[in-house]
Order: C-alpha cells, then sequence, then structure tokens
C-alpha cells in the first residue's frame, strides 16, 4: 500500500479496487520495523505467538497480558500498516460485556487499531457488539486454532457441501455483524473463492487458495524460523533459522578461542593510567 497510515476503510476499499491484501503476523519490536519497512498492509499480532515465540503446545494457554505486552512492542516499531490485536482464548468467550472490555483493553493498553477473534454465526452477536462500541473487528472462520480439538485436530475444514456451506453462513453472519475483513483459514480453495464471492468485505486467506481478497502467513513459518510444525499452505520464503545457528556456533567457538573479542571490539586505556595501575597492583 501507500507510505501512509493503512486504515479500516482502506482496507474495504481494496476489495472494491480489485487489489489483493498482504498480511503478516509479527510479535516483537524488530519484526514491526520490518514490517513497516516491506510496506505490508496488515500486521497481526497473532495468537500464534503463544507456539512460536513462547513454545506452548496451541495458542489455548495465551492470555490478554501476553498479547498486549507483545502488542506494544510491535506497535512501537510499525507505523504505517493497520495494526491487529489478536484476541486470546476465554478473552470474549464467555459474556459479550467481558467481551467488548478486553477488545477496548486490547485497543487502550495494546495500542492497536482493531481487534481480530475466531467464529462465526455463534459469535456474530458478539462481533456486532464490539463494533457497536467503536472497535474494529476482523473476523475468523474454517480453521480456528482455538478452538482446534473441537473441529478434530488442526485439519481442513469445509471438506463437504454441509461443512462447506456452513462457512458460507459463518462469512455472511460476520459481515451482517460488521467485521471490516475476515481471516479464511484452512479450506479448500474452490470454497476460498465462493466465500470471497459470497461477501462484501476483504477476505483474507491462510491456506484458502488463490482466490481470495489477500492473504496471510505466521512469519517465522515463512521465514523459517519455526520448524517444529509447518502445515501444508505455508512458503518457506527464507530459511533462517540454521544463519542464525551457524552465528551462534561461531560465537561460541570463538569466545572458547579467545579469538573475541579482537583489538577492534576493545577499549583502548591511556597507556600512563595503565601503567599507574600495573605498578599499584604490583
Ligand atoms: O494467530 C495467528 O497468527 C493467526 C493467523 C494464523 C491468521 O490467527
Amino acid at each position: 500500500m501507500s507510505n501512509q497510515k493503512v486504515s479500516v476503510l482502506d482496507i474495504r476499499q481494496s476489495k472494491k479496487d480489485g487489489r489483493k491484501l498482504v498480511m503478516m503476523t509479527a510479535y516483537d519490536y524488530p519484526f514491526g520495523l520490518l514490517a513497516d519497512e516491506a510496506g505490508v498492509d496488515i500486521v497481526l499480532i497473532g495468537d500464534s505467538l503463544g507456539m512460536v515465540v513462547m513454545g506452548l503446545e496451541g495458542t489455548v494457554e495465551v492470555t490478554m497480558e501476553h498479547m498486549i505486552h507483545h502488542t506494544r512492542a510491535v506497535v512501537r516499531g510499525c507505523k504505517n500498516p493497520l495494526i491487529i490485536g489478536d484476541m486470546p482464548f476465554m478473552s470474549y468467550n464467555i459474556s459479550i460485556q467481558e467481551a467488548i472490555r478486553n477488545a477496548g483493553r486490547m485497543m487502550k493498553e495494546g495500542g492497536c487499531d482493531a481487534i481480530k477473534l475466531e467464529g462465526g454465526v455463534d459469535f456474530a452477536p458478539t462481533v456486532g457488539a464490539i463494533v457497536t462500541a467503536g472497535i474494529p473487528v476482523q473476523g475468523h472462520i474454517g480453521l480456528t486454532p482455538q478452538t482446534a480439538s473441537a473441529l478434530g485436530g488442526f485439519k481442513m475444514q469445509g471438506r463437504d457441501a454441509q461443512a462447506a456451506r456452513q462457512i458460507i453462513a459463518d462469512a455472511r453472519a460476520l459481515e451482517k455483524a460488521g467485521v471490516f475483513s475476515m481471516i479464511l483459514e484452512a479450506v479448500p480453495a474452490p470454497l476460498g473463492k465462493l466465500v470471497a464471492d459470497a461477501v462484501s468485505v476483504p477476505v483474507i486467506g491462510i491456506g484458502a487458495g488463490p482466490d481470495v481478497d489477500g492473504q496471510v502467513l505466521v512469519t517465522h513459518d515463512m521465514i523459517g524460523l519455526f520448524d517444529r510444525f509447518v502445515p501444508k499452505f505455508v512458503k518457506q520464503y527464507a530459511n533462517i533459522r540454521p544463519i542464525i545457528l551457524d552465528a551462534l556456533l561461531a560465537y561460541k567457538n570463538e569466545v572458547l578461542e579467545v579469538k573475541f573479542p579482537a583489538a577492534e571490539h576493545s577499549f583502548k586505556m591511556p597507556e600512563e593510567a595503565l601503567k599507574q595501575l600495573e605498578k599499584e597492583i604490583d
């Protein structure tokens, strides 16, 4: 997009203009800066940080405090992209009041521009209430990682006609509730197109094929920093883990062999002062 701050109106407009949206995740200040420099449209502080940053098995243990902490760090580095804070499991599921309160915290304390939450038809009233409170909401349907165990694991969704119909109904319910865009995760590519055609707001795919309105990937997956589990829909644009590991091994070896620090990494001391000190110590 341009080198101006991206708004939710720009995101809505992109679909009318037929321009694909580029979205990525970030969890800290250095990646906030990089996302800004790359000029992506949207940066998500995803609760995927539970896995790729915190080493958890899934996203269920991620809390509001974790999300706010990481969102603040990204916001400090990332000026132009629209910044979305992901609502963690159980921060919006118990009551609509609590959902509005937590969405407000994410904006006020995290400093993001919008929030994202998972769920379709069942969560449309919650989405509607948060939007009415003045908070822009991005939906997330198809594979919803927070409830993956209820869906039978991290599996493709919308396999048969009935399941696909439900996903289209979810998309329509979210559109009606006022989302400015939605994520569609892990569905067959033809269903991705059907969903994108069924609603007027941008549908951003992750494992939903090419015929949606934009793409998102978990950054640590696409740069090869997290390789414990790589979903089929991830393309690795770089493989930086071995590069980092090589640097760490070289550092370790040079410290052990007293090759680091060399003269250029060491501070000098005036000759006179050194002589004086050496005399005193003797
Ligand atoms: O948490 C996350 O990173 C996400 C993306 C997969 C969209 O929800």
